[in-house]
């Protein structure tokens, strides 16, 4: 019995350490879902409850040893756990060590999903098909994120990808709520790619034309936990214009060349390189080259020092840098951390902000019988 027991176990271990040790083939698709279904864990743990809501934090592994954990509260990614280029795993994003910290009062949307229409949109209002509709007014006049109880705020049904590789959640937004016309149906599929890839698949359909703009709202900093502020991450956007805006970070309708100056991150820039240069630091949507209609490669961010590398790939047309400008240290962060000011930076692939509201720009009504969809996958690597 006990042999048989230790051949098991010797046999598990050896299972555990292949998987560990395998290298993806350079030809293999890149995604979770074809991977064996040995090679992933998915598991789950209560994390608190929001009146007879369970929250659940989600813990995913990939072959590779990756892990990226996710709650059912706001779709929120509370940790990515990634090796550097000694092999020291680290976590990279920004959070807190309890439900408590994403419910406060001022939890700058850490790590969650955000809609129904993320970023801005002018004088909380815009008109659709003659009509006009009223949004909440909560961020100097105009609305952000989705208003006072966004898609950052909400709990989503919440089932196992095939294989194990992610979960997929799902919402279904009420005609009117928060101001937004139609039932929407929202999925988002988080997946775990053999490559470190973080997948994330937005899709929707409605049953009356409405705005939608959906991302995610994480927060990087490659150091876990090693540097206070990002400024010595190296940032590179396939970009060469950004929306421009006035004060209160609402698009003008014209766009500025970034040739050469402070938002030029063509070629990878050290983030604080050029900060003290844009009035508030970087909260701006840089329009991206792109050229076609599939996620491509758009960005990446670097941390010289232990060598970690997002590259990012969107179908989006723009992305809001965001620099943790309004991160203030006053928050308890993981660890006891305090974030102050460019504690991380969010990398928001996106529509335009405002767009309702501005005709030039690439559309973000969706109709009944269209679907909306968008793909936005993070590399993670180390050179
Ligand atoms: C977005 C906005 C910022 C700020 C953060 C949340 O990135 O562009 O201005 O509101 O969200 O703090």
């Amino acid at each position: 019995m006990k042999y048989l027991f230790n051949a098991l176990a010797s046999i598990i271990v050896m299972t555990t350490l292949s998987c560990n040790n395998a290298d993806t083939p350079a030809d293999k698709p890149a995604t979770g879902d074809t991977a064996s279904t040995k090679s992933y864990s998915l598991s789950e743990q209560p994390y608190g409850e929001i009146g007879n809501d369970k929250v659940i934090q989600y813990t995913l592994t990939n072959p590779s040893g990756m892990v990226v954990k996710i709650l059912n509260y706001g779709g929120t990614v509370t940790n990515i756990m990634v090796p550097d280029r000694s092999g020291k795993m680290g976590d990279v994003v920004l959070g807190f060590d309890s439900l408590a910290g994403y419910l406060q009062t001022g939890n700058p949307y850490m790590g969650c999903l955000v809609g129904r229409y993320a970023n801005r949109i002018a004088n909380a209002k815009f008109s659709l098909d003659g009509k006009s509709y009223s949004l909440a007014a909560n961020n100097d006049g105009n609305t952000l994120h989705g208003g006072l109880k966004g898609f950052d705020k909400v709990i989503w049904r919440s089932k196992a990808n095939e294989g194990d590789s992610g979960i997929t959640l799902a919402y279904s937004s009420k005609d009117g709520e928060e101001g937004y016309p139609g039932n929407l149906e929202v999925e988002v599929k988080y997946t775990l790619m053999p490559d470190n890839g973080l997948k994330i698949e937005y899709m929707a359909t409605t049953d009356k034309a409405t705005p939608i703009n959906l991302t995610n709202h994480t927060y990087f900093n490659l150091s876990d936990g090693a540097d206070t502020t990002i400024l010595n991450h190296q940032l590179m956007l396939k970009s060469d214009l950004v929306t421009a805006v006035n004060t209160k970070l609402i698009p003008t309708g014209t766009f500025t060349e970034v040739k050469g100056g402070p938002m030029d991150f063509t070629s990878p820039k050290t983030i604080g390189q050029d900060i003290a240069k844009v009035p508030g630091g970087y909260d701006h949507n840089w329009v991206l080259r792109r050229a076609g209609v599939d996620a491509e490669l758009i960005g990446s961010l670097y941390h010289p020092g232990n060598g970690r590398f997002v590259e990012v790939f969107t179908t989006e047309p723009g992305i809001q840098f965001y620099s943790g400008n309004f991160l203030a240290g006053n928050l308890n962060g993981k660890k006891g951390m305090k974030y102050v000011k460019h504690a991380g930076l969010c990398l928001e692939t996106q529509h335009f902000p405002d767009s309702p509201n501005q005709p030039e720009f690439p559309n973000t009504i969706l109709k009944p019988g269209e679907a909306y969809k968008q793909t936005t996958i993070y590399k993670f690597s180390t050179k």
